[in-house]
């Protein structure tokens, strides 16, 4: 049965993980995957979290299953975080909102539920993307394509390529966008660049899949959540697949959700009812801790206003990191100007390292970044920062 099965490649980002966990140097530094470390090098269990957990822990809550969609009061406050509390779309009962396992789950149930929709259209993805964005819709059965997206002569966005990319892409294809805090480039659309792309993804009906996995951490929660609100005026019908991993700190409780624009409440009951179907033959239905622990912060006042101050210290962490990168490497001579890092935005940072001095970095220094040169600023600290610039400055 086994003996044609090859061996597949390691994934090249959760891949890298496993890598650095084989790695016995102590002074070992993981810049790969994108996950939040504080000052002290640790995941945080973020205060609002931990309130929320003691409350439930408290109430002895029975563990049943939860509808194939979720628990309601945890998608009614993913929609108002999306959407904004005063939303006409929401008051229209114009949104599809279902618990997902994490911002994968969501990509995944939309990719399997477009599949039945758009069964021969074309996905394009931002060159360069996240990496699993491709894997995901080639197994849900789609040609995935790129649209040109960062311009490394600019370390900013080709804006003229990338609306003529949208614009030869045969109508009615599916288009995924990075809402905020682009990954891996850290490098987002002006308000101005979206519009000038809503308006080509209206001209060519496109199917408009924004991704949103670092609400909070570019600008603030609704400024990141800038181009999905513009979506919403725009009268479209499109896709959000959102994450709480990052901005709960709860990256192993796969807590996310899908949201689907529709045009009536009449079509987003048809709609939601074939995402369950989606939805159950898939896993079923969806765990409940975390879900919980995150609907209970965010209808608190108190706790809510608690995550919300914990946010905006790792966002602020995040952006101190960037700046003091950059004035390192300054102070330091490096023989490469690293300016272009405190202007991105979100965890991640293309630092213009080639996959060579990714590889010096990692065999030489024990210091793990993902081969395209992305690295995670937020796993930087006062600690790890020096030796970090060190080494980067010593392999360019
Ligand atoms: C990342 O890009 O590192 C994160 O989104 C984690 C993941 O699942 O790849």
């Amino acid at each position: 049965l086994f003996s044609a099965v090859e061996m597949a490649p390691r994934d090249p980002i959760l891949g890298l993980n496993e890598a650095f966990n084989a790695d016995t140097r102590s002074t070992k530094v993981n810049l790969g995957v994108g996950v939040y470390y504080n000052e002290e090098g640790r995941i945080p269990l973020l205060r609002a979290v931990a309130e929320a957990e003691k409350a439930r822990l408290a109430a002895h809550a029975p563990r049943g299953y939860l509808p194939i969609e979720g628990l309601s009061s945890y998608d009614s406050a993913v929609q108002k975080l999306l959407f904004g509390e005063g939303s006409s779309l929401l008051a229209e009962g114009r949104v599809v909102t279902t618990q997902s396992l994490g911002g994968t789950g969501a990509l995944k149930t939309g990719a399997d539920f477009l599949k039945r929709l758009l069964p021969t259209a074309v996905v394009a993805i931002s060159n360069p993307s996240w990496e699993n964005h491709r894997a995901l819709f080639e197994s849900a059965g789609f040609p995935v394509q790129n649209y040109r997206y960062y311009d490394a002569d600019s370390q900013g966005v080709d804006r003229a390529g990338m609306l003529a990319d949208l614009k030869a892409l045969p109508a009615r294809s599916i288009i995924v966008l990075h809402a905020c805090c682009h990954n891996p480039t850290g490098v987002d659309l002006s308000l101005d660049d979206w519009k000038a792309v809503l308006d080509v993804l209206r001209e060519r009906e496109h199917v408009p899949f924004l991704d949103i996995a670092y609400q909070g951490f570019g600008d603030g929660i609704d400024q990141d959540a800038e181009a999905v609100r513009l979506f919403a005026e725009s009268g479209l019908q499109f896709f959000v697949s959102s994450s709480f991993s990052k901005s709960f700190s709860l990256y192993g409780e796969r807590v996310g959700a899908l949201s689907i624009v529709t045009d009536s409440p009449e079509e987003t009951s048809r709609v939601l009812s074939q995402v369950k179907r989606v939805i159950r033959t898939n896993y079923s239905n969806p765990p409940t801790h975390g879900a919980t622990i995150v609907g209970n912060v965010l209808n608190s006042p108190e706790l809510r206003s608690l995550w919300e101050a914990e946010l905006t210290e790792m966002r602020e962490r995040i952006r101190g990191m960037r700046m003091a990168m950059v004035q390192g490497l300054a102070e330091m001579g490096a023989s490469r100007d690293f300016s272009f890092v405190a202007r991105q935005r979100g965890m991640f940072s293309y630092s213009g390292l080639s996959p060579e001095q990714v590889e010096r970095l990692r065999t030489e220094f024990g210091i793990y970044a993902i081969g395209t040169g992305r690295i995670c600023v937020a796993a930087l600290n006062r600690n790890n920062l020096g030796p970090v610039l060190n080494a980067i400055k010593a392999v360019i």
